[in-house]
């Protein structure tokens, strides 16, 4: 392995180690990545991979402090450039590290960023090559401070956070839980994917901002006795990942999911329901003051009407058990016939002749906006071609991640939303 400090590659950069896929979310975002000296320098590797893995470059500037917690050799391999520490660095050509590696980047990130170094941050001090290039920059700062709990509470940290935050710094974090000093409490450095998230949500544009989102999610599932049940494909792939693209535009999100294997999107409140009818309550208990409702859930049409309390036996020689059904509520339809409601979206799963059926759904449900799914077997993928249906007529989202048209999506809800209501 090279060593960092050897490296005469100055400022030119040679091909990230981690391929970025081709649709990565921060895909063309050049970001600078500090280190300061904390323990939990250790996650700062990971994220270092997993900002790449969503298509961003990262050029890492580290404090001394920092390198006695993580070599420079860890970052350099990681991203594949070199990594800088003093202000006087010969590597860069004009001499000035501190203005140069910051110019062309879209965000500084520093993670870990200890109390010393917020402190230096809210005071404008500028003693080594991080603390100055914060000071020389000229693109939005993200610090995710990282910090023993007393050290967090102190009345001057939180002087300095404030500053900080009122200085249009965003402050990630910390959370809080078991600390490296053996004490538990708040102060813990966001992890490495919680940051990445946090990223990716600072650069979305704020479409829904001080808006409020309902979300249905995933399958229901419809008891015929305690151990059995009829449900369906979902995944809840789409519902999540819309659920996610609303909080990254600003809006404050619950997600009413039936069951899936999936993981709540960061800063997203989920409410965990089973059948059609527990879905309709949850729905109903949240939905005072919601500006959107989007009813993305594959809800049952029929549930076992006569599902039994016990476990249904095998009888020598008796047939199957007689099943008999009823008709589950229309969630969506019961929303968008609400005087004063949400603007309320809906979904279509359809298998023959999308366009009509969804138009005739929109129509029947009264909803002024509905998503068709375009093709086939779009259940369990992570990619989608959707066809919007409204008053004006179609637009369609070609194919592409469910992440991708999630946001693409949430843009095209957004322009809707003010002119219309339910
Ligand atoms: O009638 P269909 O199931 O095709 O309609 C699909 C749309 O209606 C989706 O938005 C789905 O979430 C919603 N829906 C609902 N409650 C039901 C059935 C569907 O909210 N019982």
């Amino acid at each position: 392995m090279t060593d960092a400090t050897a490296s005469s590659s100055g400022s030119s950069s040679v091909p990230s180690p981690i391929a970025p896929p081709a649709d990565g979310e921060l895909a063309g975002r050049h970001l600078l990545l500090g280190v300061t000296g904390g323990v939990a320098a250790f996650k700062a590797c990971e994220l270092a991979r997993e900002l790449q893995r969503r298509g961003a470059t990262v050029q890492v500037a580290m404090t001394d402090a920092a390198t006695k917690f993580i070599g420079t050799a860890t970052f350099q391999a990681l991203t594949g450039r070199p990594v800088y520490t003093d202000a006087w660095d010969g590597r860069i050509d004009n001499g000035m590290p501190h203005i140069d590696l910051s110019r062309g980047a879209d965000a500084i990130l520093v993670a870990p960023a200890t109390a010393d170094f917020m402190a230096k941050v809210a005071h404008g001090l500028a003693d080594d090559l991080l603390s100055t290039l914060v000071l020389a920059r000229d693109c939005p700062l993200l610090v995710a401070p990282a910090m023993n709990r007393q050290m967090w509470s102190a009345a001057a940290t939180q002087r300095n956070v404030a500053t900080l935050r009122a200085d249009g710094v965003a402050v990630l974090g910390p959370g809080a839980g078991e600390q490296a000093c053996g004490e538990t409490g708040d102060g813990r450095m966001l992890e490495a994917q919680q940051l990445v998230e946090e990223t990716i949500a600072f650069f979305a544009p704020k479409q829904l901002a001080g808006r409020r989102v309902l979300v249905t999610a995933g399958p229901t599932f419809e008891p015929i006795d305690p151990v059995r049940g009829i449900t369906n494909l979902s995944s809840g792939k789409m519902g999540y990942a819309i659920a996610r693209a609303c909080r990254h535009a600003g809006a404050e999100v619950v997600l009413v999911s039936g069951p899936t294997a999936l993981d709540a999107p960061l800063g997203v409140r989920r409410v965990d329901v089973r059948s059609a009818r527990e879905m309709l309550a949850a729905v109903q208990a949240e939905l005072a003051g919601q500006d959107l409702f989007v009813a993305v859930a594959a809800v049952a049409d029929w549930r076992v009407a006569n599902a039994s309390t016990r476990k249904l036996k095998k009888t020598e020689g008796g047939g199957p058990p007689a099943l008999e059904f009823a008709q589950n509520p229309d969630i969506l339809a019961s929303v968008a016939s609400m005087p004063g409601g949400p603007y309320c979206v809906g979904f279509a799963a359809e298998t023959e002749d999308l366009e009509a059926n969804a138009q005739d759904k929109r129509r029947r449900k009264g909803v002024p906006l509905l998503v068709g799914n375009i093709g086939q077997a779009t259940f369990g993928r992570d990619d989608n071609e959707l066809l919007l249906i409204d008053a004006q007529g179609t637009t369609t989202l070609p194919r592409a991640s469910k992440t991708r048209l999630a946001a693409a999506l949430v843009g095209e809800i957004a322009r809707r939303l003010p002119q219309a209501r339910c």
